[in-house]
């Protein structure tokens, strides 16, 4: 009953593009290249630019696993559409793999922010949690995420990624490649690529779990059992 997935969309960055100054050859700057301007962006993101939710709820303190799950549907199409802007072809059909959790639960090293957890089919021993062991090389497990403010605000969130890549890539973080996808669908960095000090923190944090392969898995009252 809240929430109306059409509702609202107050983009902000509101008209910035179509002023764009009809290319004055105003030789400023030596490297006139470089300010290549925003035409060349239009393509790509039709109008939802910067998709911002603005539907609310009644108190951001207490949402019920009912209500968390009823806006993640809302959500979902939207998150997924902003991922695949960032061209990660790993996460394309994350939707499409297993789901861990039975509701968005509050991440409680994120603040207001609700996660939900995936894993793909070489990735299934997830779902046997402390007892998954190793994950295979080409596992993939996921975290998608939604913010709700203090006011009630929901907005998209990142998207959390860990990737079982071959022996020997990284003996630090269990050959475990972190990354992440921004809430603009911007891909942020990847262990071992660009962008690699962006998740540094990541490792840090999981690294104590070493023991169990470096996951922390879903809170016991919000796991689903697979099969
Ligand atoms: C301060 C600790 C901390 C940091 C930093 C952190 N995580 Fe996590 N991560 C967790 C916890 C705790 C969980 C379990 C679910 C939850 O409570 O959110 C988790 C779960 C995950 C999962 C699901 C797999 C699993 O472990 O069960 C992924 C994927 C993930 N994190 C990716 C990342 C990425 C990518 C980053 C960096 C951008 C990151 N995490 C940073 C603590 C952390």
């Amino acid at each position: 009953m809240l929430i109306r997935p059409a509702v609202m969309v107050a983009v902000i960055a509101a008209g910035l593009a179509q002023s764009a100054t009809a290319g004055e050859p105003e030789n400023a700057s030596p490297a006139g290249s470089v300010s290549e301007p925003l035409q060349t962006v239009q393509g790509l993101g039709g109008s939802t630019e910067q998709p911002r939710r603005h539907f609310r709820v009644p108190n951001p303190a207490v949402l019920s696993d009912r209500e968390a799950a009823e806006i993640y549907l809302g959500l979902a199409d939207e998150l997924a559409a902003v991922y695949a802007r960032s061209g990660s072809r790993v996460v394309a059909d994350y939707q499409t793999w297993q789901r861990y959790s039975s509701a968005p639960y509050k991440s409680m090293t994120h603040g207001r922010r609700y996660v939900s957890n995936y894993a793909n089919a070489q990735a299934r021993d997830y779902g046997r949690y402390e007892e998954a062991g190793q994950l295979p090389v080409g596992s993939v497990v996921v975290k998608d995420s939604f913010v709700v403010t203090d006011a009630g605000e929901i907005t998209l969130g990142p998207l959390f990624v860990m990737e079982k890549m071959a022996p020997g890539f990284n003996y630090v973080t269990g050959d475990w490649r972190y990354s992440m996808i921004s809430e603009t669908g911007a891909f942020l960095g990847e262990t071992g690529g660009e962008g690699a000090q962006r998740v540094e923190f990541c490792i840090a944090c999981h690294l104590a779990q070493e023991d169990q392969d470096h996951l922390y898995f879903v809170p016991v009252e919000r796991r689903v059992t697979a099969d």
